[in-house]
């Protein structure tokens, strides 16, 4: 964009491929400059659904509603306040089989028929023709009720923490009717350097800015209503909005679940009983469950502790494996947090960071529960979590670690999903995450001989082959040889490195489709990959030096989510369709959008597989893209809309009645150099950079996509 202001390079800082590096230093705390954790030599070939509200706190005096995640029909009537819906409508037996999403009706056919958005450095929210936007809700727009409006110069922590936070990344909605829904968003990191006017350094902040900074992590619940009979939705602003809630970092507290919970490595000073933790941090993507609450998964938090290096002789190796200096007190991209809280110091609470890294479940439909940290689901740098409800009638949670060479898991449920509305079904699908065994997958190979890191399609015509769950732990039980149950939970990547897992290029969101049960895998990038003294290339990670990340497609031995086998293959290479080394389902090339990053994947009601972009190496910025992924459309992906500069695209959330895109508009702005008095985007307002949520609607009403 000519008309970018012109920003100084900043000192000191390095890219990380095509990424800025301001994105590097914020978002991850410089993770690409600090090694590789995993240095294991392991080889490495190879609602529609019912959900019942509480009746606690604010919303204990309406009545108890059947809900259902999709605005369909068979929604009860609204959550607070409503006359009590008597005869709550049961949803058919058959769709509890499958989980929630399934289509309704007017949905439309599926055809993408579109016109793709080109490729573009645009300082804007750039949708096709035919289609329209708007913001739903910003930074610092009041979310719990009593919430200041945001004062720019005035910024404080109490404030904060009552506001939309900063860096929205996950975005889920659960329908409360056909008007009514709640917006769950995670905000994972904050860009100090971009919130505090006069910002010079991360020493230089106040105790306050830190707390700021903390009350900006967390994630946001938000009521919403639908704009006249639109795919626009917009926040209800009067009244009491029972549901709407901020979790922070600082100031929400978490119970730990499962057979970690309570066990030595999680015990502090401030917590002998390891069993309550203050605040959830770097929460990056997530899931809707069947039974109505967001998970959300806690995934760079090596980048908020210090004084690894002071840290007892034993934890080191364990905290190196999770990208944690043992040799600098401040590695490159420290957020200096224990000048504000002491507990952010290893040398003095070594534990403190065994309490973050976990699967975070919270219900939006009881403003009073607290939230739970999952120890069930191991201790890794979750990208995000997704469940699907097994044939067994068992839940099966797809769980991707976002590192360079770490892992792809699956957790399944010991109890069984329980269908209808009752009270007694809630309780009990809230416990499903507690208890069940842990899984990491091991690739197999079709054309293993012929891969060479080009990403040349092999002769069989397909990078392809098997794989295998390998049972980590079960319950209190442990498969990994000198490794308790709670040490397999707590240190996941190094039970992951003894069993042998499959070293995978940035596993992100890890999605299974409702409508076939097939499971799609963002693999965002590797620029690590065959490196001396790396891991090669193989089938699944078929390119060395990989820029442009693939998308992997695995399906259950007979569709059984439970299953200890499973096929995949590899239906997205991504890059530009002219660079030989891209692959799209073997689809006419030349009709493609080019793609660069897959990150989060989601799916619309006609079962298309919708892809958002981090950190495109092509030169544009990023998008969400989508493609069919069933019939003689799969692989014609073409890109729905790009987000302003600097921004990645997050999300994103497709609602069931194929009505409305809501993605996240995260970091907007992020370029070296740039600050509040100096943007380097506009967006959304013509003002300084905020993060924003975004909806997308079809101008004519009709479902999205077609
Ligand atoms: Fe927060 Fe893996 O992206
Ligand atoms: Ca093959
Ligand atoms: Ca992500």
């Amino acid at each position: 964009m000519s008309d970018r202001p012109r920003l100084l390079p900043l000192l000191g800082t390095t890219r990380h491929g095509s990424r800025d590096a301001m994105t590097c230093l914020y978002r991850c705390g410089n993770a690409c400059d600090h090694p590789v954790p995993n240095t294991s030599d392991n080889a490495y070939f190879g609602d529609v659904v019912n959900a019942e509200v509480s009746r606690r706190g604010v919303v204990r005096t309406g009545a108890v509603g059947a809900l259902v995640l999709g605005f369909s029909g068979a929604v009860a009537g609204a959550l607070a306040g409503a006359a009590p819906a008597a005869a709550a409508p049961e949803v058919p037996a058959d769709l509890d089989a499958i989980g929630f999403g399934r289509p309704e009706k007017g949905v439309g056919n599926g055809a993408l028929t579109f016109k793709p958005v080109p490729p573009n450095t645009l300082d804007s929210f750039i949708v096709p023709n035919g289609y329209d936007h708007a913001v739903v809700i910003t930074w610092g727009d009041p979310v719990e009720p009593g919430a200041p409006e945001f004062d720019l110069h005035g910024q404080t922590a109490a404030a904060q923490a009552k506001q939309f936070g900063y860096n929205n990344d996950f975005v889920g909605i659960i329908p409360l009717n056909r008007r009514r829904a709640l917006l769950v968003v995670n905000h994972e990191y904050t860009n100090e350097n971009l919130m505090f006017p006069g910002f010079t350094s991360q020493d230089a902040l106040s105790v306050e800015q830190l707390k700021i900074a903390m009350a900006a992590h967390g994630m946001s619940v938000v009521e919403l209503e639908r704009v006249g009979g639109t795919g626009q939705w917009r926040p209800v602003d009067s009244g009491r909005r029972p549901y709407n809630r901020r979790v922070t970092a600082n100031t929400t507290r978490f119970e730990l679940t499962g057979p970690a919970a309570g066990s030595a490595w999680l015990r502090t000073a401030a917590d002998p009983k390891g069993r309550t933790v203050v605040g959830t941090l770097n929460n990056c993507a997530g899931g809707v469950t069947p039974w109505g609450t967001v998970l959300s998964g806690e995934e760079n938090f090596n980048q908020y502790f210090v004084g690894g290096d002071a840290a007892p002789e034993d934890a080191k190796p364990k905290l190196a494996r999770y990208g944690i200096s043992t040799t600098a007190r401040y590695p490159s991209g420290s957020r200096k947090w224990e000048r504000a809280d002491e507990r952010f110091d290893l040398a003095r609470h070594p534990n403190e960071a065994n309490r973050h890294g976990w699967i975070v479940e919270i219900d939006p439909l009881d403003p009073e529960s607290r939230p739970r940290k999952h120890t069930a689901l191991g201790r890794f740098k979750h990208e995000g979590a997704n469940v699907i409800v097994a044939k067994s009638g068992h839940v099966v949670a797809y769980m991707g670690d976002d590192e360079r060479f770490d892992y792809l898991y699956k957790f399944v449920s010991d109890k069984k999903y329980m269908k209808g509305n009752s009270w007694v079904a809630r309780r009990h699908n809230l416990t499903l995450l507690e208890s069940g065994t842990l899984y990491v997958a091991k690739l197999g190979f079709t054309s293993a001989g012929e891969i060479d890191g080009s990403g040349a399609l092999p002769t069989d015509g397909a990078f392809d082959g098997t794989g295998q769950w390998i049972k980590l732990v079960s319950g209190n039980r442990s498969y990994v040889e000198g490794m308790t149950a709670a040490d397999v939970l707590t240190f996941t990547r190094l039970a992951g490195d003894k069993v042998g897992a499959t070293k995978m290029d940035r596993p992100e969101d890890v999605e299974p489709s409702l409508l076939t049960g097939k499971v799609y895998v963002a693999l965002t990038n590797n620029t690590d990959r065959g490196k001396p003294g790396k891991a090669a290339a193989d089938e699944a990670n078929p390119r060395n030096l990989n820029k442009h990340g693939q998308v992997l497609e695995l399906v259950e031995h007979r569709g059984d989510h439970t299953a200890d086998t499973f096929t995949w293959s590899l239906p997205i290479v991504a890059g530009d369709p002219t660079d030989a080394s891209t692959y799209f389902a073997g689809y006419d090339k030349t009709r493609v959008s080019p793609i660069s990053c897959p990150d989060n994947v989601a799916f619309d009601a006609t079962g298309n597989l919708w892809i958002s972009t981090d950190g495109n190496a092509l030169g544009s910025n990023d998008g969400l893209f989508a493609t069919a992924v069933e019939g003689p459309e799969r692989g014609h992906l073409k890109q729905f809309l790009t987000v302003p500069v600097g921004a990645e695209a997050c999300g994103p959330f497709i609602t069931s009645d194929n009505r409305s895109v809501f993605v996240a508009v995260q970091h907007p702005g992020e370029i070296d150099g740039a600050s509040v008095e100096n943007p380097a985007s506009n967006w959304p307002d013509g003002d300084y950079a905020k993060p924003a949520v975004v909806v997308t609607w079809r101008l004519d009403g009709g479902p999205i996509g077609s």
